[in-house]
């Protein structure tokens, strides 16, 4: 969960540097360094904080050069101080080392490889740059090739090595690294996307291949050191901008953004009004004969999504279903086979659990797809079938349009496990893809409708030490997901509660003025909904009611309320979340929070 980046060129890298280290502020900002090849050797910088910091300093200190690299960091082992922030150097300082990943067998190393050697800083990736002082023997491919043959756990790595100024090498396992040339040199990167601007193609460096970038060539080698050939990739640049576009946030430009974002995604899901999920290898005969349960497996708002997925393929497809949290699902020896389905969320395609769960269904036989944001990613790599959301980037961390696009996957998916299955109508299937092909121009109405009052209403929740969100079935599964926007960004703290849970223990937490915010979509059980919203009210609770155009009436008792167009029930989840994303929003920014970045968190999860 760090940001690498590395430069060789003919003019000062340390602007690029600092310039990508930014982009890559969203892997994690506890710390951040750069270490510089110097006619001195190689000289760095390095702070705690945000990357402001480190740009000042490396201006006072005339850091320059025309190779470097330089780190952000999401501290795992060890503290966010100046110490533990990357770069690390050897002893004799002819190795500089930047590292995105774990190193799980840092303490063994440091026992039997590295006895006796002292350590100044408490990280895994300090033993990294030691054991590479240790076995180098003047060819650095070499000597990497020995050193991750020693390595258990992920990494990335970017090394510049006192003998050769003008190179910066890296090697990666199980974290993202790409190279990309350009005319005076090229880049090494942890993302594509921050090195956009400078070329239209890169390089995917991955499983412990070693990749050599100087000035006039890139040259890549096999783990055991042997030269080998590689593919470039071109760079999508939809999927990669990262203009704000003006927006004083990231997080409210991609908001903004989820009608496009469905649609995108949607458009190449229906052919001819019928789901048309080309290249996944499931087919009626499939649904029909082998298939038994559905297990979706996510983190964060992924696994948010996953429940309302698990709701929608019982009730719709009566096939068993369930949806894991990955960190769970990979220790609890889950009972899955050749008869699951096991579909995996992640908008980055490389959180660290989501990938681990991914590679044990794999052994245990099941049939992975995987929904998945960006292309190229581990997952989307890894999955013998994937269908891509197609949000394009998404920079804030609070997720907001991945999450809406993933939904609407799942409803693609949904449907085609109905119709396989038997259990979907002509005209209800009729009536489902028409209202699935409405949800971006109904996401627009519900921003356009609530979006003014969903920042009034922040005035009062910013004053809120607790607030709580309740609903039912599928209203419960989208409270689960706005609990977790408002209380990631405004450091409020929130619980999501199934509403006819609340009575058994929670409700003695709802004083007088507490927020309590009811989803309340769900026709069918609207009523028992609204008994839950009474129980909370003769409390004295601050409500707040989510509902849909039609039960408006109902509601109009409420002094505060979100109305959402009409929509059939399977798709409430899509609109309700949208004015409680923008709660949130003006929650935070009332506070003053930092809501594109909140403290301790970071977008991709890459340690477990
Ligand atoms: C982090 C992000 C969340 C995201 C979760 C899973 O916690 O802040 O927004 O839902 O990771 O990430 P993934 O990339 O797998 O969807």
């Amino acid at each position: 969960m760090c940001g690498i980046i590395g430069r060789v060129g003919s003019d000062n890298v340390v602007p690029y540097l600092l310039n990508g280290l930014e982009c890559l502020e969203y892997r994690g900002y506890d710390s951040a360094g750069i270490a510089v090849h110097t006619e001195n050797g190689i000289s760095f910088c390095k702070t705690v904080g945000r990357l402001a910091g480190l740009r000042e300093k490396t201006e006072n200190e005339k850091t320059s050069g025309f190779v470097g690299i330089g780190h952000t960091r999401w501290a795992t082992h060890g503290g966010p101080t100046e110490t533990n922030a990357h770069p690390h150097f050897s002893h004799d300082r002819k190795f500089a080392l930047v590292h995105n990943g774990i190193i799980e067998n840092s303490n063994e190393l440091a026992e039997t490889e590295l006895a006796g050697v002292s350590f100044n800083s408490e990280t895994d990736t300090e033993k990294v740059v030691h054991l590479l002082t240790k076995y180098y023997n003047g060819n650095v491919v070499e000597t990497i090739s020995k050193v991750i043959s020693l390595l258990k756990g992920s990494y990335a790595l970017g090394i510049l090595c006192t003998d050769y100024p003008n190179t910066i090498f890296s090697t990666a396992m199980a974290s993202p690294m790409v190279v990309a040339q350009t005319q005076d040199g090229g880049f090494i990167c942890s993302d594509a996307g921050a090195i956009s601007a400078y070329s239209k193609e890169y390089y995917p460096v991955k499983n412990g291949e070693i990749c050599v970038l100087n000035d006039s060539s890139i040259s890549f080698f096999s783990p055991d050191g042997q030269p080998m050939e590689k593919q470039a990739v071109k760079i999508d640049v939809d999927e990669l901008t990262t203009d704000k576009q003006g927006y004083e946030h990231y997080m409210m430009l991609e908001m903004l953004q989820q009608p496009t974002a469905i649609k995108k995604t949607i458009m190449p899901l229906i052919k001819d009004n019928k789901i048309n999920l080309e290249n996944v290898d499931i087919t009626d005969d499939y649904i029909q004969n082998t298939l038994r349960e559905v297990v979706i497996v996510a983190c964060g708002s992924a696994y948010h999504a996953g429940v309302v997925g698990k709701q929608l393929i019982e009730s719709m497809c009566k096939i068993r279903a369930s949806a894991e949290i990955a960190s769970e699902f990979r220790y609890v020896d889950p009972l899955i086979d050749e008869h699951t389905l096991a579909v995996f969320i992640s908008q980055s395609g490389e959180t660290a659990d989501t990938l681990a769960a991914l590679r044990l269904a794999k052994q245990k036989g099941a049939k992975i797809l995987s929904i998945v944001n960006v292309s190229g990613s581990a997952i989307a790599n890894e999955s013998d079938n994937v269908i891509f959301t197609r949000a394009g980037r998404e920079v804030a961390v609070a997720t907001t349009k991945a999450y809406s696009a993933q939904l609407a996957v799942l409803y693609a998916l949904t449907l085609r496990l109905a119709k396989g299955k038997n259990m979907l109508a002509e005209d209800v299937e009729k009536k489902m893809i028409h209202e699935l092909a409405s949800l971006p121009q109904k996401i627009q109405q519900t921003i356009d409708k609530n979006i003014e009052k969903a920042e009034l209403y922040a005035n009062k929740f910013a004053e809120a030490t607790d607030i709580y969100y309740i609903g039912r079935r599928l209203d419960y599964a989208a409270s689960l997901e706005a609990s977790l926007k408002m209380k990631e960004i405004s450091y409020i703290h929130s619980e999501a509660y199934a509403a006819g849970e609340l009575k058994h223990g929670t409700l003695s937490l709802v004083d007088p003025g507490v927020p309590v915010v009811a989803l309340a979509g769900d026709a069918e059980i609207f009523g028992k909904t609204y008994s839950n919203i009474c129980e909370v009210l003769a409390r004295g609770a601050h409500m707040l009611v989510v509902t849909n155009e039609s039960n408006a009436e109902l509601v109009s008792e409420f002094e505060d309320t979100f109305i959402v167009p009409d929509t059939l029930p399977q798709f409430n989840v899509s609109l309700q979340i949208v004015p409680l994303q923008l709660l949130s929003y003006y929650t935070a920014k009332k506070k003053g929070c930092d809501i594109d970045k909140p403290k301790n968190l970071a977008k991709s999860v890459t340690v477990e």
